[in-house]
């Protein structure tokens, strides 16, 4: 077997473990099984991309793939999983940077290649620069590190950001029709890309970022396909492809399952001014000791958590586990409702859950819970506040109306646990705290969670 045959068949290997791979991520219970097929395919890529090379700079991969890996495992272990969102978004910058890398070094060492490399070329550096600078911003506002994590907003913004793009779209072409000898408008389009990668997320706020996040990982998917088609290497434009429509996909799901459209996420600034508004419900929200919720749940059936980004702030998954435990010890039927956006980012709840050992059958999606939540005797609410928000039922001037909700108002009894009244994400007061079903157990919900269980321990 010749050396091409045999690399054309790892590469084929390659993008079918990546496809089934990424499959298979679509279950919680097959998804660990699914990284690791997908990373078994990226190293069948690696190996046979080095036989690419004739092994004459296989020294420079071999270091490459060293340092890769040891920043992986670092990472890995490091990144605490509330900062998934700020890991996903510098690993996009890196593709995004190692497109533009590759599109320089194309155009730097052959300017006169064919149309559709000078084509691919451009399009590397305009999609790689805007994924680059733009994951960056994007990483520093989730941080709040360099730049406010708000929107930053000026007059004429969208004029600004139309006139650069423009530019780019109309020196694109020109570049393309004259490729030799036009280093001085390569390198202006290099620049510009990299200058609408910082334009296009400053006005969009930190809150928002998952969402920007998971489209500009599907960016550096398109930045590593087109770069595929620069370097005539079929596996790229394949995990390119992929990553470029998962993405994309991904961003849809997140965007219909918090009701707004694309657009309004990327344009609307939502955030820049923190909502307060009044709720039409009067009355007082009921305090609770950890002593009388115990009373509740002691005597409760059913009880279903239903966990949100305070259970991920707090790292209560554990001690939910063991109450969970306990109330099922107890006769309980006990289930953990998620709704598609608690928390930042997708399936950061069923994450933490995972961790903590939760079985996948106790798991219920929005929809499973939704149709039975009124049988529930007692709903645990545990650091979620927009995804419980009876208001997005009937209220149209709330930003968050028509955004599907777990109904737990409808439970018989709901406890919530939070620190303080204060607002979440959407910024918007919560007139679930005034029901009359409703009692909040204020506190760290770690805290108030293991005051529970301290109160089962304690009889
Ligand atoms: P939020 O509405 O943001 O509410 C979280 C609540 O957790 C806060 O009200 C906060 O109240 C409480 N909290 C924070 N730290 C706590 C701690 N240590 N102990 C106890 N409570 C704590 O969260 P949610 O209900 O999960 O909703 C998610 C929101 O994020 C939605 O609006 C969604 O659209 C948005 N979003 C989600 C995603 C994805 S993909 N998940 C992406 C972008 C945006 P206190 O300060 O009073 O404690």
């Amino acid at each position: 077997m010749s050396l091409t045959i045999f690399i054309t068949i790892c590469y084929i290997i390659s993008s079918v473990l990546f496809i089934i791979g990424l499959k298979r991520m679509s279950s919680v219970v097959s998804a660990r099984k699914a990284n690791q097929l997908s990373a078994v395919g990226m190293l069948i890529a690696i190996v046979a991309t080095l036989l690419t090379s004739g092994l004459m700079e296989w020294q420079w991969i071999v270091f490459g793939l060293a340092v890769g890996t040891a920043i992986g495992i670092l990472a890995a272990v490091k990144v605490v999983m509330t900062s998934m969102p700020q890991m996903v978004g510098l690993l996009n910058g890196s593709g995004g940077l190692a497109s533009f890398i590759v599109g320089w070094s194309a155009y730097h060492y052959q300017p006169g290649a064919s149309l559709l490399t000078t084509i691919s070329t451009y399009l590397a550096i305009l999609i790689g620069g805007v994924t680059f600078t733009g994951s960056f911003v994007a990483w520093a506002k989730l941080e709040e590190k360099f730049v406010t994590g708000k929107p930053i907003l000026f007059a004429g913004q969208k004029i600004v950001n139309s006139l650069l793009l423009g530019a780019l779209v109309v020196g694109g072409i020109v570049f393309c029709a004259h490729p030799v000898d036009n280093y001085p408008l390569f390198a202006v389009i290099m620049v510009l890309s990299l200058i609408l990668g910082v334009l296009v997320v400053i006005p969009i706020g930190g809150a928002d970022m998952p969402v920007v996040i998971s489209l500009l990982n599907s960016y550096s998917g398109m930045a590593g396909a087109a770069t595929g088609f620069v370097i005539i290497n079929s596996l790229l434009i394949v995990a390119g492809s992929l990553v470029g429509a998962s993405g994309i996909i991904l961003t849809k799901i997140m965007c219909k399952a918090m009701n707004r459209s694309l657009a309004n996420v990327l344009f609307s600034g939502f955030g820049s001014v923190v909502k307060k508004e009044k709720t039409d419900v009067k009355g007082e929200a009921k305090p609770i000791s950890a002593k009388d919720a115990y009373y509740v749940l002691e005597a409760a059936r059913s009880v279903v958590f239903v966990p949100g980004y305070g259970m991920a702030v707090a790292q209560a998954q554990h001690a939910v586990r063991e109450l969970g435990k306990i109330l099922e010890n107890n006769g309980a039927e006990v289930r953990y409702a998620i709704h598609p956006v608690a928390g930042r980012m997708p399936g950061h709840m069923n994450v933490l859950l995972a961790e903590a050992d939760v079985p996948y059958d106790q798991l219920f999606e929005m929809d499973a819970i939704n149709p039975v939540i009124d049988t529930i005797d007692v709903a645990v609410v545990i650091g979620a506040n927009d995804v419980v928000n009876p208001a997005a039922r009937h209220d149209k001037s709330s930003p968050i109306y028509g955004m599907p909700i777990i109904n737990v108002d409808k439970a018989k009894t709901v406890f919530v646990l939070k620190r303080s009244m204060r607002a979440g994400f959407a910024g918007i007061e919560n007139e679930l705290f005034y029901f009359d079903n409703t009692r909040m157990l204020f506190g760290d919900a770690k805290e108030s969670v293991q005051a529970l269980i301290a109160e089962f321990k304690s009889v």
